[in-house]
């Protein structure tokens, strides 16, 4: 395959098509997303914390990011970060013991004006109050 002529510009695409299919980047789809942009794997490692988005270790069926940051955090992010974490049973960024949810804490999604935010996989979702949370958990692990 041909590599990008700017290979830093493919990465992020590189990065979520292989953590959709595969879920999160492990090291062998770092190694891939290297060997696909021409880009070395520390490269792409660096460029992997770099992207708030890419994820490194397994996740539930369902990705719950909470915004955490300032606009967020005054509309009361908090309480939503703690139902969440409380109703999925494990620490933030583990996987729920039925599999079907990971709950992470996340910096600014550029949804400030509907604070406190959330996405839930690739759905952006806000302003979410502790009742509308609690339906929305509930649905995710049915
Ligand atoms: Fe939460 Fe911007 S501060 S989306």
């Amino acid at each position: 395959m041909a590599t990008s002529p700017v290979p830093e510009a493919a990465i992020s695409e590189v990065l979520q098509v292989l953590q959709k299919a595969r879920g999160y980047i492990d090291g062998e789809a770092l190694r891939l997303a290297a060997s696909l942009t021409g880009l070395s794997p520390v490269k792409v490692e660096e460029l992997c914390t770099f992207y708030s988005l890419v994820l490194r270790e397994p996740v539930g069926t369902h990705v719950l990011r909470i915004c955490d940051s300032i606009a967020c955090h005054m509309a009361g992010a908090q309480d939503i970060l703690a139902q969440a974490r409380q109703h999925s049973g494990v620490d933030l960024g583990e996987v729920s013991r039925s599999g079907k949810l990971t709950v992470i804490p996340h910096v600014c999604m550029g949804l400030c004006d509907r604070a406190p935010a959330l996405m839930v996989d690739d759905q952006a979702l806000g302003p979410v109050d502790t009742q509308a949370l609690t339906q929305l958990l509930a649905q995710l692990e049915a």
